[in-house]
């Protein structure tokens, strides 16, 4: 399956960011500068967790529980893209 792109806002800093199809969100936030954590970049250690504001995301981590997945409150931004054309994160 192709990825598609989506828009990405990030709440607390105000900012609307393009994720093409072939970048990770991660990659995204840190070419725009924005500080995140991280560290496996593969969905296993919970580094990257980052609460989700509003929109679908789609987990593609190995560390959420199923509770936490299909809650949609938090996503690993190393390798979760977004079900919805725009995902909103706590950034
Ligand atoms: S950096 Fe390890 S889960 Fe995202």
């Amino acid at each position: 399956m192709l990825d598609t792109a989506f828009k990405l806002t990030l709440q607390r800093s105000g900012r609307s960011l393009d994720v093409a199809a072939d970048t990770t969100i991660l990659e995204t936030v840190i070419a725009a500068g924005v500080e995140v954590s991280y560290s496996c970049m593969q969905g296993l250690c919970g580094t990257c967790e980052t609460k989700v504001i509003s929109g679908t995301p789609d987990h593609r981590d190995d560390f959420l529980n199923d509770d936490e997945r299909a809650s949609n409150s938090v996503v690993m931004i190393c390798c979760s893209r977004s079900l919805s054309p725009n995902l909103v994160l706590d950034l």
